[in-house]
C-alpha cells in the first residue's frame, strides 16, 4: 500500500488588489516581501508593429499541415516534425535562462547571450504612445469576445480567434523605498510564449501558457520612478485540442522583497505523522540571499487555525522553534523546523469530513529587524492509496466521484474568475462530486485555493503531450527544453495544497506506444515528481498502454482513460491491470465521454445502454445536436450506465473522473462546426443536463428524488412511441401516463436507470412513484405545458461586491402563463441593464450558438438563457429581459461596497 503523507498549502500570496498608484502610496515597510496585484490598467493591442527589424519569435515553428479538426481524441499522436531554422536569430536563447531555477543539474543551466533583442522595438519603449491601444484589466482573454469563426480551421480550438500575437503594456510606479530591494514580476499564467521587457530591456519569458512564473526585474527596474513594462505573447494556431484562450488571462503581481527573503514557492509543509490526537508539522523554508553581503537571519513560525473563509483566527495553536542561518551572498539556505499540533483539526472532503486548514506564519529577522513575513497555508490529512479499496482519507474510504474540467469558464473564456470557478464547484458539489482532475494542465492557483477551502480531492496534471504531437504546435515543440522546468514549477507551486492528492505527469501521451523510449520519459517525470514531493504518488493517464506494456510500470497509480469499461471493442482492462499490478491502486482518470445537448431528445431511442453518436441515432446531422436521453458517447467512450456496470464489477477500482463536469469551449465532438463540447454533465452556461440527475442519484444515493425525461410537449408525436426514463437511486418504480400504469419496474443488477421504452405519447401528465428497499422513496410529476407567455429572471446571488470581479449569474426562463418552463422555447431575448453594473456576457448552453458572448441579445435554448453581471460601483443594479410577445421582466442585484 502506498502511503501518502499529508501536506499543506504554501505561498499564500496576499490577494490585495492595488493599482500601481496605490502601490506607490504604500508605506515602505508593507512592501517588504509583499506582492501587490498589478492587474488593473493595462493597454493591449493585437499584432506586432509595422516594419519590425528584429525577429521576435521564440523559435521557428514547423508548418501546420493539418488543423486536426475532427480527429478523434484517441487518435495516435505523431512524431515531432524536424524544422530547419535556417540560422534565424530567434529569442529562445534569451528566454531559456528563465528556466534555470527549475533545472536541477547546474551543468544544464542556460547562459544568457549578450545583447538586448527587441530593445529597438517601439512597443517596448517608455516613450511609445499607447493611448490608442485598448485599455484592459487582467485577467484578460483577448479571444473570448469573438466573433466566432464559423468557417475555417482550428474548430477544435473553439472557433474563437485565440491564436496570434498580442502586446500588453503598463507603467509601474516603483517607490523609492524599493531601492536596494529585489523586485519580481509574478505571473500566474500568460497564454502563451510570454516575452517580457522592462524599460526597453529584455528580461526573460515563459513559453508554456498554463504555468505560473517569476521574473527578476531588479537589474532593469528604477526604484523611485516610472517603469515601462511590455509583454509580448505569441499564441500558436493548432496548439491545442481545446480552447486555450489568449492573453494575460490570470493575475500578475509585483513583489518587492528585502535582498534576503523567502524564495519563490520557498516554503514546504509536510505532516508526516497524523492521528486524531496529534500531528507533526514539518516546515522547510528556503531563503534566498540576493545581496552582496553574507546575511545572518533568524526565523520564527507560528501556526494558526484558518476559518472556513480562509481567515486567520485567534492566537497561535503551535509554534516552530526559532532557527538561524547564515547565508552567503548569492546563495540559498534551507531551514527545517517542526511543531506538534495536538488534537489537529483534520482536512477532509465533505460531507463526511470537513476541509479544516491552518496557516504557518514565518517571520524572518536580521539583527532583530523583520525583513520578511511568509504565510504557508496547509491542511493536516492522511491519504492512503489502497489497491484493494481505493483512496482512504483520514481512515475513511472515499470513492472518487470526480470530474474532469478544462480551464475555460464558458462565456467568460480563459480569463480566470474566482466566483465563476466557485459556482462551477458549487454545482458539482450539489451533484455529489468530491474530486476534480485539472485536465490537462496546471490550473489558476486560486482554483486550488477554492478546492482546498471547499474540500475537493484534486488530481493536478502538467502535460497533455510529451515529445510526440497531438496538434502541430502543442507543447511537444518545447518539451525537450522545458519539461523539467515546467514539471518542477507546477510541483513547487502546488505541493502545499491539501486538496491535491495525486500528480499526473501526462495525459494519453504518444509515448504510450513506444516501449522503452516512452517509459524512459515516464520514469524521468515520475522521478521529478518524487523529488519535489515525496508525499504523493505520481501517475499518467493511459488510453492505450496495456498491462503488459512498459509505461504502466513507471507510475505509482494506474490511471486508465476509458479502458477500464472497454474501449473500441477491446474488453474492459481493469482485471488485466489488477492481475499485473496487484500493489498499485487503479482508477479511471477519464470515464464516459458521454455526449448530449441539454433538452434535445431524439427518436427513435436506442434500446442499448450505450452507443456512439451516429446520424439519427443519438445525433441530428442537421441541427448538430445530440440526444439528451443520455445513452450516447464518443466512439471510444460509454454512457454512465455502462461505466458503472464495469466499476461495480471491479470494486477495487478507486473511482472515476468523468469526461467532463462542465461543457468547455472547443473539441465539439461529434460536430466540429460547433463552438463547444457536448461532453459536459452541465452545459456551457452552467445549466444541468439530464445526466446531472443520473450522477446525483449514484453519488448522493440518500437524496430522495426521481427525475423524469423527456419533457412532455410532443404535439407531433401523438400516438407514437416516446420512451420515458427516470433517474433516481430508488430500486423500484411505477410510471403513470394520465393515470394509466405503464408497469412497475425493479432495477436489476448493473442497471442505473428506470426505462419505460414503449410509452405511447399522449399529452397530459406523467407521474412516477418510486420505492427503495420496499419503502416509499420519491414521487415526481411532469405535464404538458402551454405556449410561451412570459419571462422570468433569477439571480444566483442577489448581492455582489462592487469590485468589477464578483459576478451574479442570472438565469432567464421562458414560461407559460402558469409559470412552467416551456421546454423547447428558443425565443430571442434582449437584455439591458441599469445602475452601476455591466452585462459581461450572455449564453444559453447551445454548442451551435455562434452569437458572440458579449452580445446582449441571445436566443433562449430549450427554455433558458444566462446573463452574467458584474458591478463597478456600489448601488442598485436592475437587469431587464424582454422578448417579442413575452413582455419584459427584471431582477434587482445589490452591489455592495
Ligand atoms: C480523451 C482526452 C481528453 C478529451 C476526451 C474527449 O481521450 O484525454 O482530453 O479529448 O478524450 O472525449
Amino acid at each position: 500500500m502506498m502511503k501518502q503523507l499529508s501536506n499543506s498549502v504554501s505561498h499564500w500570496r496576499r490577494l490585495v488588489s492595488l493599482s500601481a498608484m496605490a502601490l506607490a502610496s504604500l508605506p515602505a515597510q508593507l512592501l517588504a516581501a509583499d506582492s501587490v496585484s498589478i492587474s488593473k490598467n493595462w493597454r493591449f493591442t493585437k499584432g506586432d508593429p509595422a516594419g519590425l527589424t528584429t525577429d521576435l519569435r521564440y523559435d521557428v515553428r514547423p508548418p501546420i499541415e493539418d488543423a486536426g479538426d475532427g480527429k478523434l481524441a484517441d487518435a495516435r499522436p505523431d512524431a515531432a516534425v524536424k524544422v530547419d531554422d535556417n540560422g534565424a536569430k530567434v529569442l529562445k536563447p534569451w528566454i531559456l535562462p528563465s528556466a534555470n531555477p527549475f533545472i536541477k543539474d547546474p551543468a544544464k543551466h542556460h547562459v544568457r547571450p549578450a545583447g538586448n533583442p527587441g530593445g529597438d522595438v517601439p512597443y517596448v519603449q517608455a516613450g511609445f504612445d499607447d493611448s490608442g491601444w485598448t485599455p484592459v484589466d487582467l485577467p484578460h482573454d483577448w479571444a473570448i469576445a469573438g466573433p466566432f469563426i464559423k468557417d475555417g480551421p482550428y474548430g477544435g480550438m473553439g472557433r474563437l480567434p485565440s491564436w496570434g500575437i498580442g502586446w500588453y503594456r503598463k507603467t509601474l510606479d516603483i517607490p523609492a523605498s524599493a531601492k536596494g530591494q529585489s523586485i519580481f514580476l509574478d505571473v500566474e499564467g500568460a497564454m502563451s510564449y510570454a516575452t517580457v521587457w522592462l524599460n526597453g530591456k529584455l528580461v526573460g519569458g515563459w513559453p508554456y501558457g498554463y504555468n505560473s512564473f517569476r521574473l527578476d526585474l531588479t537589474p532593469y527596474a528604477v526604484a523611485g520612478g516610472r517603469n515601462q513594462l511590455a509583454i509580448r505573447l505569441d499564441n500558436p494556431a493548432a496548439s491545442a485540442r481545446w480552447y486555450p484562450g489568449g492573453g494575460l488571462y490570470r493575475d500578475i503581481y509585483l513583489t518587492t522583497a528585502n535582498k534576503v527573503h523567502v524564495g519563490q514557492w520557498g516554503s514546504t509543509i509536510r505532516t508526516p505523522k497524523v492521528s486524531r490526537e496529534q500531528a507533526t508539522v514539518d516546515l522547510s523554508l528556503t531563503l534566498d540571499n540576493d545581496g552582496d553581503k553574507p546575511a545572518q537571519v533568524e526565523v520564527a513560525t507560528a501556526l494558526y487555525v484558518l476559518d472556513a473563509h480562509g481567515q486567520r483566527t485567534g492566537r497561535p495553536v503551535a509554534s516552530i522553534a526559532r532557527q538561524s542561518a547564515s547565508i552567503a551572498p548569492g546563495e540559498k539556505a534551507v531551514l527545517n523546523g517542526s511543531a506538534i499540533l495536538t488534537n489537529p483539526r483534520l482536512w477532509g472532503p465533505p460531507p463526511t469530513q470537513a476541509p479544516n486548514r491552518y496557516v504557518a506564519v514565518s517571520t524572518v529577522t536580521q539583527g532583530g529587524k523583520t525583513i520578511d513575513t511568509h504565510e504557508t497555508r496547509f491542511g493536516v490529512r492522511d491519504v492512503q492509496f489502497d489497491p484493494d479499496k481505493g483512496v482512504i482519507v483520514n481512515g475513511e474510504h472515499i470513492p472518487l466521484r470526480g470530474v474532469n474540467n478544462h480551464h475555460d469558464l464558458g462565456a467568460l473564456g480563459a480569463a480566470f474568475n474566482a466566483r465563476a470557478a466557485e459556482r462551477q464547484l458549487e454545482i458539482l458539489r450539489d451533484m455529489g462530486t468530491n474530486a476534480v482532475r485539472m485536465s490537462h494542465n496546471p490550473p489558476a492557483p486560486e482554483l486550488l485555493e477554492l478546492t482546498d477551502r471547499m474540500g475537493f480531492l484534486v488530481m493536478d496534471e502538467v502535460f497533455d503531450s510529451w515529445e510526440k504531437k497531438k496538434t502541430p504546435h502543442d507543447f511537444h515543440l518545447i518539451f525537450p527544453d522545458w519539461h523539467e522546468a515546467d514539471a518542477r514549477a507546477m510541483l513547487r507551486r502546488d505541493r502545499n495544497h491539501p486538496s491535491i492528492i495525486l500528480w499526473s505527469v501526462g495525459n494519453e501521451v504518444g509515448e504510450q506506444y513506444d516501449g522503452e523510449a516512452g517509459a524512459k520519459i515516464g520514469r524521468e517525470l515520475v522521478a521529478i515528481a518524487h523529488e519535489e514531493d515525496p508525499t504523493r504518488p505520481a501517475t499518467g493517464a493511459m488510453n492505450f498502454a496495456k498491462a503488459d506494456m512498459l509505461l504502466p510500470t513507471t507510475v505509482d497509480v494506474i490511471s486508465l482513460n476509458y479502458q477500464g469499461a472497454g474501449i473500441r471493442g477491446i474488453i474492459g482492462q481493469y482485471p488485466a491491470f489488477r492481475a499485473k499490478f496487484p500493489d498499485k491502486m487503479i482508477l479511471s482518470t477519464e470515464s464516459a465521454s458521454a455526449l448530449s445537448s441539454r433538452g434535445e431528445y431524439m427518436f427513435p431511442v436506442a434500446g442499448a445502454i450505450s452507443g456512439p453518436v451516429r446520424p439519427w441515432s443519438g445525433g441530428n446531422p442537421d441541427t448538430h445536436q445530440v440526444s439528451a436521453y443520455e445513452l450516447h458517447a464518443s466512439d471510444f467512450g460509454s454512457s454512465p450506465d455502462r461505466v458503472w456496470a464495469a466499476d461495480d464489477q471491479n470494486p477495487y477500482v478507486a473511482g472515476e473522473f468523468v469526461w467532463t463536469g462542465f461543457d468547455y469551449l472547443g473539441e465539439p465532438t461529434p460536430y466540429y462546426t460547433s463552438r463547444s463540447s457536448y461532453s459536459g454533465i452541465v452545459d456551457l452556461a452552467g445549466f444541468r443536463k439530464d445526466r446531472f440527475w443520473l450522477y446525483q442519484a449514484r453519488w448522493r444515493p440518500d437524496l430522495k428524488f426521481a427525475h423524469i425525461l423527456p419533457h412532455w410537449n410532443w404535439p407531433d408525436r401523438v400516438g407514437q412511441i416516446t420512451p420515458v426514463h427516470v433517474f433516481s437511486s430508488a430500486d423500484e418504480g411505477e410510471l403513470f401516463v394520465n393515470g394509466k400504469s405503464q408497469g412497475k419496474i425493479r432495477k436489476r443488477d448493473y442497471e442505473y436507470r428506470f426505462r419505460w421504452d414503449y410509452v405511447v405519447y399522449e399529452p397530459g401528465e406523467v407521474k412516477v412513484v418510486t420505492w427503495k428497499k420496499g419503502q416509499p422513496w420519491a414521487t415526481e410529476t411532469i405535464h404538458t405545458v402551454g405556449e410561451a407567455a412570459k419571462l422570468s429572471l433569477t439571480a444566483d446571488r442577489a448581492a455582489i461586491a462592487s469590485d468589477g470581479r464578483d459576478l451574479s449569474f442570472v438565469t432567464l426562463k421562458v414560461l407559460d402563463k402558469d409559470g412552467n418552463v416551456v421546454p423547447a422555447a428558443k425565443q430571442k431575448v434582449d437584455f439591458s441593464i441599469e445602475g452601476p453594473g455591466t452585462i459581461v456576457a450572455t449564453d444559453n448552453g447551445d454548442p451551435t450558438d455562434m452569437t458572440a458572448f458579449p452580445s446582449k441579445s441571445r436566443d433562449a435554448f430549450n427554455g433558458r438563457a444566462l446573463a452574467i453581471v458584474k458591478a463597478q460601483r456600489p448601488g442598485k443594479i436592475i437587469l431587464r429581459a424582454r422578448a417579442e410577445g413575452l413582455g419584459e421582466t427584471q431582477v434587482e442585484i445589490g452591489a455592495k461596497r
